[in-house]
């Protein structure tokens, strides 16, 4: 399938040539200073840099900046898994990873060299998953996988008003697909096949079978919570959407899975059963990066309080690369060892028998379900934390709780 879309970037490309100025830059080689400069220009005059919607839509801006969509080509795990990836990418593939974490390369598939040095400087002056880079999407294609975006490029944004407000930047055209699942899951549903790995199932699971899609409840429902606010502005008491992309991060997390917990405590044998309910109408985790996992651990506390019995089952995806061997790298994954990830609403019931504590009046039972932090091999996770600005204080490696529960049980 990559093949098809970077044909179809390579047409559009040739269509705007056609059409004028863009000539100039096709053949940019980037040793200069002012050729960088000229690229930077070509890319922010079709893609406004999100600054530029910054002052007429501060709110949605600032909501945006918080989220994880606006570091999508800034962050520490980005840039080194990228190098690792362009370490062994064919050359025609090397644009993959920016057809989702900087989409507008989809028309600009000759500047991919541009797209990775300014990864690579760590501070890139364009937009990853900007403001442009999703208002300018006109159509997606959903016959193809991933489906593929196709941008319409000039001076109309679109979105979902059907009666929004003149102004002088821009024109405004509402679409119904500003409102779908499908707009979101051209980035979200699966990795582009390259070379070998064509049978890789799909991140999200069979998401349109879910409860909650029947009931009408899209990726926006979850993800972008309505309100009324200041859609620009002074626009107030206008139908808003969240732009924080609340997810791992952000409230919704609370809304994730339920658990029940029962401990059954039969002589010097104990067991705790746990069912964990999904809530969640997709994967969960979803399993990209290859390295997401979620941990449940349970933890026994004995007598004052000390631990006395722990374990842990993750759900992830486990990879096997082209010789068989496992691998957090999805880009190099041609198969599935293993997948223990909670399909969507899935309801899993896990067992735990353990030793009863001895000489304790009572145990305490905590069960934690938690995003894992980063991890993989140890040259990777090294790299990683020496390119992060915090070090190991990055949110990569900072385990993030999903529920908690705990109970006393008195023994005797
Ligand atoms: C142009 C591609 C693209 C589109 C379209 C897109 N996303 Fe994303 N999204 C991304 C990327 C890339 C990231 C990860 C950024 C990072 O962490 O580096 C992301 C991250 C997220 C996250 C945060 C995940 C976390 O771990 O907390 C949520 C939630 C999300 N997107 C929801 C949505 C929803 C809802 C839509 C549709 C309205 C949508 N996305 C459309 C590319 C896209
Ligand atoms: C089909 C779209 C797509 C492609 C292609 C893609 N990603 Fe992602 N990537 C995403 C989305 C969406 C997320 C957010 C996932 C989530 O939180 O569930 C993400 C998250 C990540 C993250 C974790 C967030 C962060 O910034 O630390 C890393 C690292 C990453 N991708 C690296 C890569 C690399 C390297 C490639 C190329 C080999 C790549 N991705 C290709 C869509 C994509
Ligand atoms: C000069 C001020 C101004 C600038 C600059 C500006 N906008 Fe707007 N925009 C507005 C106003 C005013 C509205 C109408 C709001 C309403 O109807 O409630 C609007 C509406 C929108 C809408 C809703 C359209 C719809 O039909 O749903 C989107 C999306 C949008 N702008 C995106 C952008 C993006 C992306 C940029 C930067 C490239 C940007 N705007 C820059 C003033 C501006
Ligand atoms: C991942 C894609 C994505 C990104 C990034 C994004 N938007 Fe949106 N935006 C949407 C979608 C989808 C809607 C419609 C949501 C709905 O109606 O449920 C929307 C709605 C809007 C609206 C009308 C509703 C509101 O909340 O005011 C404005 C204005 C807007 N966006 C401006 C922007 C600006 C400015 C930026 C950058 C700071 C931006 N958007 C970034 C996808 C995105
Ligand atoms: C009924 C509400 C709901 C709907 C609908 C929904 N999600 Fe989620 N999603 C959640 C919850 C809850 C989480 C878990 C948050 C957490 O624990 O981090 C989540 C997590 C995520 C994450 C980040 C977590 C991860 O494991 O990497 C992404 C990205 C995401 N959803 C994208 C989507 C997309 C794309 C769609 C549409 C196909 C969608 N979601 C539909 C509720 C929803």
């Amino acid at each position: 399938m990559i093949r098809r879309w970077l044909l179809r970037g390579g047409i559009l490309v040739s269509l705007m040539v056609l059409g004028g100025a863009q000539t100039l830059f096709l053949a940019s080689n980037l040793n200069t200073a002012e050729a960088k400069e000229s690229v930077k220009k070509l890319l922010n005059k079709a893609f406004p840099h999100s600054q530029k919607c910054k002052r007429c839509h501060l709110r949605v801006f600032e909501e945006w900046e918080a989220s994880a969509q606006s570091r999508s080509i800034q962050t520490a795990p980005f840039r080194v898994s990228l190098d690792r990836f362009l370490a062994s990418a064919p050359k025609n593939h090397q644009a993959m990873c920016f057809r989702c974490h900087a989409p507008h390369i989809l028309e600009y598939p000759e500047q991919t060299s541009f797209f990775i040095k300014e990864v690579q400087s760590r501070d890139p002056q364009i937009d990853g998953v900007g403001c442009a880079q999703c208002h300018l999407i006109k159509e997606v294609d959903e016959t193809v996988h991933p489906p593929l975006p196709t941008f319409a490029l000039g001076n109309t944004v679109f979105g979902s008003y059907k009666n929004a407000v003149d102004n002088l930047a821009h024109k405004s055209q509402a679409l119904e697909l500003y409102r779908t699942s499908n707009y979101c899951v051209s980035c979200h549903e699966i990795l582009p096949a390259i070379g070998q790995n064509t049978s890789l199932p799909d991140l999200l699971g069979a998401w349109k079978k879910t409860s909650a899609e029947k009931e009408g409840k899209r990726c926006q429902t979850c993800h972008m919570p309505e309100a009324f606010g200041e859609s620009a502005n002074g626009e107030r008491n206008r139908k808003i959407a969240n732009h924080s992309f609340p997810g791992r991060f952000g409230k919704v997390r609370a809304k994730a899975a339920k658990l029940d917990v029962k401990t059954t405590v039969n002589g010097d044998q104990s067991t705790v059963q746990i069912t964990i309910q999904s809530l969640v109408p997709h994967n969960l985790p979803l399993p990209h990066p290859g390295w997401s996992r979620i941990v449940l651990d349970l933890t026994i506390l004995g007598k004052n309080l000390r631990k006395v019995y722990g374990e842990q089952r993750t759900y992830e995806r486990v990879f096997a690369d082209a010789k068989g061997r496992p691998t957090v790298f999805d880009f190099e994954a041609v198969k599935v060892l293993k997948d223990t990830v909670l399909k969507p609403e899935e309801t899993r019931v896990e067992t735990f028998t353990f030793p009863t504590p001895k000489d304790a009046p009572s145990m305490d039972v905590i069960v934690t379900l938690t995003y894992g932090a980063i991890h993989g091999p140890e040259e990777f996770v090294k790299a990683v934390e020496a390119q992060a600005t915090l070090g190991r204080k990055d949110r990569a490696f900072r385990p993030v709780e999903i529920v908690k529960f705990k109970e006393n049980i008195p023994l005797r």
